[in-house]
């Protein structure tokens, strides 16, 4: 139970019978999508899918790979990821550092999970005189301005400090050279960019699809400069991982993926992007993206080709950001141990909407409490975060929203912070909740029988 590479994963998945082959031939165009948004609504239990033969590749693909929390788990390398969480508080703390972000930069920096040179697995067939069009990339939506990349690790390194960062962002295919890439301006990728393009050099990138599960999770993860993902996916599962060199670049990549695509992108060169069908159910407009282009790809001899849809939810990519806040929560109460709990709905994941409760006795007020979590790697971009006292049931919506609706000055108990919305739904001091006498519930339940109401 460690997964080291996608292949073992599917196996993993298939033993456990979390993973169904679909061997008719299938359209990249729209139908694999339809499908996969089916699978992620319930049909076939959820199941990540392998798509055996798919029309105008020769590679297969598989999809809905972390469906579920207990898959992401799986990624991870544990069937328990309350332990790995536990655990994670535990090391933190055992740091002494005060500040999360010291602790996290240190705890992952022990050289026995630092990513290890390796072999690259990747480098068996050469795929760069087809191009990008030779993979079984996806169109999503009617209406998606074309075809998407969608579970790329994107690796960059700045011009001159600091350790690689990848990222997962998407990649809009437009010819077999050409792909542009949309990250937004604050994102890591964006400001190696950035860096790179005011000297006045093109970036190379490098886009790694498969290799180890964890590295896709650890893509999505938003962490401060400085952190390498790959240093903290080693310290999660509790071995380095093996990096292997590109060939274009000084870039490094998963020595197991299943296929990279190494390129640059130049200063000065955008065209528009999109429309893009995203998680809001709304096509995100077109928007001017820089470009890349491709200077090889390559991948192992029996390459399958990882992807996943964003749409409405629930959507695999729920489970990725779920697994995120399970994770990043023990950062965040590192830094404010008054934070009891978090739980971000599925429908506001992405927009980092959280339900936070607070431990009572916490001093300051509404926008102090908020500044605090808005500082969190969780939480910084939270539009609508709703605080609750301790002890309430967060994943429930519906007591959630009893509490929210009953919350009792709203002149008071609501903060309006630019785009981002707070509410105090915390009950006010000496407000004393409304419960049975504790006795004489326990003699009611003693005589349920007697009352006949069975
Ligand atoms: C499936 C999926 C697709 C994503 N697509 C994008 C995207 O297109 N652009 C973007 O900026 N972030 C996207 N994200 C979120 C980023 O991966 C996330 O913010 C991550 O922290 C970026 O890494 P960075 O902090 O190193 O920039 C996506 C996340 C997932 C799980």
């Amino acid at each position: 139970m460690r997964p080291d590479n996608l292949k073992s994963f599917i196996t993993l998945l298939e033993e456990a019978d979390e993973l169904v082959r679909v061997s008719t031939l299938v359209d990249p165009y729209l139908e694999i999508s339809t499908i996969i948004n089916r699978v992620s609504k319930g049909a076939a239990r959820c199941r990540a899918l392998f798509f055996e033969q798919v029309k105008g590749s020769e590679i297969p693909l598989v999809a809905n790979l972390f469906g579920s929390l207990t898959r992401v788990g799986w990624a991870l390398g544990t069937t328990d990821l309350k332990a790995l969480v536990k655990q994670f508080s535990r090391d933190l703390a055992e740091t002494g550092d005060e500040d999360a972000h010291a602790a996290l930069a240190k705890l992952v920096a022990k050289p026995l999970w630092l990513p290890e040179p390796a072999e690259a697995h990747w480098l068996d067939q050469d795929l760069s005189a087809q191009g990008l069009t030779s993979l079984p990339v996806l169109q999503s939506w009617p209406g998606d301005g074309g075809r998407y990349i969608t579970l790329g690790q994107v690796f960059t390194l700045h011009p001159e400090h600091g350790p690689q960062n990848c990222g997962m962002y998407r990649v809009q295919v437009i010819n077999p050279e050409n792909a542009l890439i949309h990250w937004r301006p604050e994102s890591g990728g964006a400001m190696h960019m950035q860096a790179w393009h005011a000297r006045g050099k093109a970036m190379p990138v490098a886009i790694a699809l498969g290799g180890p599960p964890v590295m896709t999770w650890a893509a999505g993860l938003p962490l401060p400069a400085g952190i390498s993902e790959a240093d903290l996916a080693g310290y999660l599962t509790g071995s380095p991982l093996g990096f292997a060199a590109c060939q274009t670049s000084d870039l490094c990549v998963p020595a197991t993926a299943e296929v990279v695509i190494e390129g640059t992108i130049p200063p000065g060169q955008t065209r528009l992007e999109g429309p893009f069908g995203n998680h809001t159910g709304r096509y995100a407009p077109p928007t001017e993206a820089p470009v890349i282009n491709v200077l090889q790809i390559f991948c192992q001899k029996h390459a399958v080709y990882p992807c996943t849809v964003v749409g409405p939810p629930p959507m695999e990519d729920l489970f990725l950001a779920k697994a995120t806040e399970r994770l990043m929560l023990p950062m965040l109460q590192h830094d404010y141990p008054w934070v009891q709990d978090v739980h971000m709905p599925l429908e506001g994941i992405f927009h980092r909407a959280a339900v936070v409760s607070v431990e009572s006795s916490t001093a300051g007020s509404v926008r102090d409490i908020a500044e605090s979590l808005w500082s969190s790697i969780l939480l910084k971009n939270a539009r609508l975060l709703v605080l609750v006292s301790a002890g309430e049931k967060l994943d429930d919506p519906s007591h959630v929203y009893w509490r929210l609706v009953n919350a009792a000055d709203w002149s008071k108990h609501v903060l309006l912070d630019g785009s981002k919305l707070v509410i105090d739904a915390r009950s006010q001091p000496g407000a004393a909740e409304v419960k049975a006498d504790p006795a004489v519930l326990h003699r009611v339940l003693q005589r349920w029988q007697d009352y006949g109401l069975n």
